[in-house]
C-alpha cells in the first residue's frame, strides 16, 4: 500500500480515526492535508508527520460550512497540483444549552440536535464528495472514503440522529459510487464499531467501556490505526474492483444474533 505521487484530504484529521488515516497515507508516500475545525491540533498532526519525513498541510475548515469545504479543496490542490483520496470522516457532538438533550428516545430529540447531527453527520459528506468529484474526474479518477459507523446499519437506544445520519452516509455512498464507477472514482464508507478515540470516551464511563468489551466477541475496543488501515485499503489501488462497500470493523460485535449462547457454560 504506497501512495507515492498521490494526494489526499482527511477531514476530522486533527484525532483519533482521522490522525491515524492522515499520518498512514504520509508515512506510505502520500501528500496530505490535514483538516479540523480545531487547527491548533490538524497543526499538531502535520509537525508529527513532517517530523517523520512525511508531506503535509494543516486547513483549518469547519465541514458544516459549504464555504469552508470549498476553501480546503481549493487550498489542497493548489499546494499538491492534484487531489487523489477524500476521507469524509470529521464528525463532533453539538453542544448544548439548557434543557435539550443529546442523548434521548426519539421523540424527546429537538430539531436543534437532529439538525446538527445530519449537518455535521451527513450533510457535510455530501458536501465534501460534490466538491471534489470535478476534480478528480478531470484528473482522470480518485477514491473516496466515507467514516459511516455500525450504527448506520443497526439501531442503538437513544442517538437516533447519528443512527440516521451514518445510515444515510451508507446509501450515499452506494449512489455517489454507482454514479462515478464510470468515470473511474471510487467511493466506498467504513463502519467502525467501538473504536478507543477521543469521541468514543467523552461518552463512555468505566461501567460503559466494560459494556462494550463484553458486547464485542474481541472482547476490547478497536485502536484508530485499526480502521485507518481498512481505510487506506479502500483509498490504495489494492481496492481498485471496490466500489460502493461498507467495509465493517468492529471486533465481531455486528456478527452476532443477539440470542444467548446455546453452549454449555
Ligand atoms: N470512535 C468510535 O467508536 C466510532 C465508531 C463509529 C464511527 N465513528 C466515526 O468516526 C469518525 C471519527 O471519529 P473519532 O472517533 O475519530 O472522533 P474524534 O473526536 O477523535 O475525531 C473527530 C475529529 O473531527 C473534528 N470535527 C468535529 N466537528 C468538525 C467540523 N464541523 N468540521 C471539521 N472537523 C470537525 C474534531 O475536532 C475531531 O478532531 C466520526 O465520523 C465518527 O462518527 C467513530
Amino acid at each position: 500500500m504506497r501512495f507515492d505521487g498521490k494526494v489526499g484530504l482527511v477531514t476530522g484529521a486533527g484525532s483519533g480515526i482521522g490522525r491515524a488515516t492522515a499520518c498512514g497515507f504520509a508515512a506510505r508516500g502520500g501528500a496530505i492535508a490535514v483538516v479540523d475545525i480545531n487547527g491548533d491540533n490538524a497543526q499538531k498532526v502535520v509537525d508529527e508527520i513532517t517530523a517523520a519525513g512525511g508531506k503535509a498541510i494543516a486547513i483549518a475548515a469547519d465541514v458544516t460550512r459549504p464555504a469552508d469545504i470549498d476553501m480546503m479543496v481549493t487550498r489542497t490542490t493548489r499546494e499538491f497540483g492534484r487531489l487523489d483520496f477524500l476521507h469524509n470522516n470529521a464528525f463532533g457532538m453539538p453542544p448544548v444549552q439548557g434543557t435539550t438533550r443529546l442523548v434521548a428516545r426519539t421523540a424527546e430529540v429537538s430539531d436543534e440536535v437532529w439538525n446538527r447531527m445530519l449537518d455535521v453527520g451527513l450533510t457535510a459528506v455530501f458536501q465534501g464528495i460534490k466538491r471534489v468529484v470535478p476534480v478528480m474526474r478531470a484528473q482522470g479518477g480518485g477514491a473516496i472514503v466515507n467514516t459511516a459507523s455500525i450504527s448506520g446499519l443497526r439501531a442503538d437506544y437513544g442517538i437516533v440522529a447519528y443512527n440516521a445520519a451514518k445510515a444515510g452516509v451508507i446509501n450515499l455512498t452506494r449512489v455517489a459510487a454507482v454514479e462515478y464507477a464510470p468515470v473511474n472514482i471510487r467511493v466506498n464508507c467504513i463502519c467502525p464499531g467501538a473504536i478507543d478515540t477521543p469521541l468514543l470516551a467523552a461518552s463512555l464511563t468505566e461501567e460503559g467501556r466494560l459494556r462494550f468489551r463484553q458486547a464485542i466477541p474481541m472482547g476490547r475496543l478497536g485502536r484508530p490505526e485499526e480502521m485507518a488501515n481498512v481505510v487506506l485499503f479502500l483509498a490504495s489501488d489494492l481496492a481498485s474492483f471496490v466500489t460502493g462497500a461498507a467495509f465493517v470493523a468492529d471486533g465481531g460485535q455486528t456478527a452476532k444474533t443477539g440470542s444467548p449462547s446455546f453452549l454449555p457454560d
